[in-house]
């Protein structure tokens, strides 16, 4: 038996929460394995709005369970906001529906304090949630960790070893120092809330497994955002591609992987984007896609589908199926563009070199199709497709290699158009 991991093809905010919510229907639990609540997931069921930050998107649906993995930077205070809201909206969320890893790093007030201080000398427009200095302390092994919320005189050497290093830092700014103390209120102001939804992650992945229970991985961010494979600097600090899923959960298992691409492409923050359209083309997108971003309502930067890096990324994430979300967006185009190379001088590459400075060089060589003019804003039957859609679809599949099986008309749950069965995932 297989299970789905659900990755992100582009700079991420594909429209992969509403696919993961929608294969969520048929599967039994639903694992967050990267990335924190600098995420924003949009799910439109009955008319109601939800936009999830760090909660799996299976917390929508009844007697399905969510889990966030070890491999999420955890901000505790974002994670019971969160989950007060959706309480609020009638949703039920308990210990038996939502489990957290025991070892998920905390986010706490001093990663923020620290994003803030780098942030001018780095440039690289992020989201402001304190993920990359959580990261940071991670890998330098003094981040603190939901286990570790259990024994107070643990706490207390744990607060230390953090504070030792934060303080050489803010000294160096010429910052006032933070004490112990206030970290500890912190900590202990969340710590009942928080701890039972706490439990041995991999362990009940495992036990899934043996019971035959279909899981969902749901990605975070996207491809090249990822913090070995993206656009470096420009990117998260965390691995998006699928192959972070089994890290990032506990659990070794043989997945399917089904890849989410926008009919364009959208990047919020700094970076490399050949495909940008600072012109007509991008402010239509941008107007017609209602491109603002869900976590820090910055505008999304927009332009034209790129096939070479959709076939770099579902090579790296061993893609065996895309679902092809916003495609309304396109419709009254008269003509679209498909970036099918790139340029740069003499050289020319079909896939994205590693190196900033010729990234940001790139010229994309396109092939225009023509435009289908015709409104496919909540259309679920494929026979009444467009010719020109089609066209435009199977040039994509035929230039990234895979076949295309959904395609998301709106972000309302239901409107989705079923190119190609799906049942050999479950
Ligand atoms: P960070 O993840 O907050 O460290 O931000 C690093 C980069 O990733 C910035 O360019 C962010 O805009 C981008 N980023 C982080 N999360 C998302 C996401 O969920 N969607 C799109 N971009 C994201």
């Amino acid at each position: 038996m297989r299970n789905i991991v659900i990755v992100g093809l582009q700079w991420g905010d594909e429209g992969k929460g509403k696919i993961v919510d929608y294969l969520a229907s048929r599967a039994d639990a639903v694992v967050r394995f990267q990335g924190g609540n600098n995420a924003g997931h949009t799910i439109v069921v009955d008319d109601q709005i939800y936009k999830l930050n760090l909660l799996p998107s299976a917390v929508l649906r009844p007697g399905k369970v969510s889990l966030i993995g070890n491999g999420v930077a955890l901000d505790p205070y974002a994670l019971i906001k969160e989950i007060e809201l959706l309480q609020s909206k009638g949703i039920e969320i308990n210990p038996d529906n939502l489990m957290v890893s025991e070892s998920c790093p905390l986010i706490l007030s001093v990663h923020k304090a620290k994003e803030a201080l780098f942030e001018d000398s780095d440039k690289i427009g992020t989201t402001n949630k304190g993920i990359g200095p959580c990261y940071e302390d991670k890998v330098g092994r003094r981040a603190i960790r939901l286990c570790d919320l259990e024994s107070q005189d643990l706490l207390d050497q744990r607060i230390e070893v953090l504070l030792n290093y934060h303080n050489i830092i803010r000294q160096g700014f010429g910052s006032d120092l933070i004490n112990k103390e206030d970290i500890m209120r912190e900590i202990l102001g969340i710590a009942s809330k928080i701890l039972p939804y706490k439990k041995c992650i991999w362990n009940i992945l495992s036990n899934f497994k043996a019971e035959g229970r279909e899981i969902i991985f749901e990605g975070a961010q996207g491809t090249f955002l990822d913090i070995d494979h993206g656009t470096y600097p420009f990117v998260t600090s965390s691995n998006t591609i699928a192959a972070q899923a089994i890290l990032g959960s506990g659990l070794f298992s043989n997945n399917h992987v089904v890849g989410i691409a926008k009919a364009y492409t959208t990047r919020v923050g700094n970076g490399p984007f050949p495909t940008e359209q600072k012109n007509d083309v991008g402010n239509s997108l941008f107007t017609r896609g209602k491109e603002l971003g869900t976590v820090s309502n910055r505008k999304r930067r927009c332009g034209w589908f790129d096939a070479v890096l959709i076939r770099q990324a579902v090579k790296l994430s061993g893609v065996s199926s895309i679902v092809l979300t916003k495609l309304d967006i396109l419709d009254s185009f008269n003509t679209v563009k498909i970036c099918i190379k790139y340029k740069c001088g003499n050289d020319e590459f079909d896939y994205l070199p590693a190196l900033y400075e010729v990234q940001e060089k790139l010229e994309p060589v396109y092939e225009e199709l023509p435009g289908w003019q015709q409104n496919t804003y909540g259309q679920r039957f494929s026979h009444k497709l467009h010719i020109n859609l089609v066209k435009y679809v199977e040039r994509i599949e035929e230039l990234v290699g895979v076949p295309i099986s959904l395609i998301s008309t709106s972000p309302n749950r239901e409107d989705i158009i079923v190119l190609k069965d799906l049942n050999f995932l479950f």
